[in-house]
C-alpha cells in the first residue's frame, strides 16, 4: 500500500479507517498466497521486554518477504551503558530500513522515531499494542466474514491491548466494551479518541460490570491481569481482577456465536479459565498466527514493494 509507505506506527490513531481496512485486506491476500510481495530490507528489533510472538513473527514475515532481521535489545547494544537514545536513533538509522521497538514509555518510542528518518513500529508499549490489534481485527473478519456491527468486549485492565482494542474496534465500526475495575480504566484520552472515531455509530462503553459488557457480545477478549512491568502487583492484583475472569459462567451471557481471544501469553485460571483457553470457542492459535500475516502487510506497506 503506497500511501503508507515511509510512515511509522507509534498508535493505531497513526492509521485512518481506510488504510486500516486495506492493511487487513492485504494481510489476507498475503495469508492467503492470492498476492506475493518481496521487500529486500532489513529490520532491526529493539525490545526492552520479553517477547515470544512479536519478535518471531516480526522475524518470519521479514524472512518471508525476503529480508533480513537484526535482533538488538539494550543488553547487546550500548544502550545498557547508558549511549542516549536520540544517538542510538541516529545512527541505527543509516545501518536499518525499518524499527519495531517495544519498550516501557511511549514517549522513548516517539523520541525514536523523531530522530530515525526510517519508519518505526510500535511493538508494545505500556500504552498501547498496535501490532496485537492488527491481528486480532484479522482474526474476527476471518471468523465472521465481516468487522462492522460485531461486539467486542474485553475483560480485565485497562491496560495498552485494551486501549489499542478502542481506537482499532472504533475505526473498522465495531462495538467494543472494557469492563475493568474502577482504578484499572484504560487511558481515558484514548477513550475520547475512539469516541470520536466511532462518531455515535459504534458503541464505545466503559464499565465496570462485567454482566454489562458480556450480554450478546461476540468476541470477549482478555489480557493478563499485571503486565510487563507491574510483576510486583501480580498477586495483590488477583482479587481485584477475579470478578472479570473469563470463565465458562461469563460466556453463557455472549451470543451463541461467541468466539474467546487472548493476545498471549495467557495465565491459566487467573484471567481465563484452562477449559475456556482450551475450548471449542476459543480461537486463540488462529490469532497467534495472524501476528504474522498483519505485520507482514505492516511491514511492506511501510517500506514498499520491491
Ligand atoms: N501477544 C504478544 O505480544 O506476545 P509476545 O509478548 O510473546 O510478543
Ligand atoms: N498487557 C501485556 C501484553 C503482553 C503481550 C503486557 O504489556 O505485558
Amino acid at each position: 500500500m503506497e500511501k503508507l509507505k515511509g510512515r511509522d506506527l507509534l498508535s493505531l490513531a497513526n492509521l485512518n479507517s481506510d488504510e486500516l481496512k486495506e492493511l487487513l485486506q492485504l494481510a489476507c491476500q498475503l495469508k492467503s498466497g492470492k498476492k506475493n510481495l518481496k521487500c529486500n530490507k532489513v529490520l532491526g528489533l529493539l525490545f526492552s521486554k520479553a517477547s515470544t510472538r512479536t519478535r518471531v513473527s516480526f522475524s518470519v514475515a521479514m524472512y518471508q518477504l525476503g529480508g533480513q532481521v537484526i535482533d538488538l535489545n539494550p543488553t547487546v547494544t550500548q544502550v545498557s551503558r547508558g549511549e542516549p537514545l536520540i544517538d542510538t536513533a541516529r545512527v541505527l538509522d543509516r545501518y536499518l530500513d525499518i524499527f519495531a521497538i517495544r519498550t516501557f514509555e511511549q514517549k522513548d518510542l516517539e523520541t525514536f522515531a523523531h530522530y530515525a528518518k526510517n519508519p518505526v513500529i510500535n511493538a508494545l508499549t505500556d500504552r498501547e499494542h498496535p501490532c496485537q490489534i492488527l491481528a486480532d481485527l484479522l482474526t474476527v473478519q476471518e471468523c465472521f466474514g465481516r468487522l462492522d456491527g460485531i461486539t467486542l468486549s474485553y475483560f480485565g485492565d485497562g491496560n495498552n491491548v485494551a486501549n489499542s482494542l478502542l481506537l482499532g474496534c472504533a475505526m473498522v465500526g465495531m462495538n467494543v466494551r472494557i469492563a475493568t475495575p474502577a482504578n484499572y480504566l484504560p487511558n481515558m484520552e484514548i477513550v475520547e479518541q475512539a469516541k470520536t472515531i466511532a462518531n455515535g455509530n459504534s458503541e464505545v462503553i466503559i464499565t465496570e460490570d462485567p454482566q454489562v459488557a458480556v450480554q450478546d457480545a461476540q468476541v470477549l477478549y482478555t489480557d493478563v491481569w499485571a503486565s510487563m512491568g507491574q510483576e510486583q502487583e501480580a498477586n495483590s492484583r488477583i482479587p481485584i481482577f477475579q470478578p472479570y475472569q473469563v470463565n465458562e459462567k461469563l460466556l453463557e451471557s455472549a451470543a451463541d456465536n461467541v468466539i474467546v481471544l487472548h493476545c498471549l501469553p495467557a495465565h491459566r485460571d487467573e484471567e481465563i479459565t484452562n477449559a475456556v483457553i482450551e475450548g471449542d470457542k476459543s480461537q486463540v492459535w488462529k490469532q497467534a498466527e495472524n501476528r504474522m500475516h498483519a505485520q507482514k502487510a505492516l511491514l511492506v506497506s511501510l517500506l514498499g514493494n520491491d
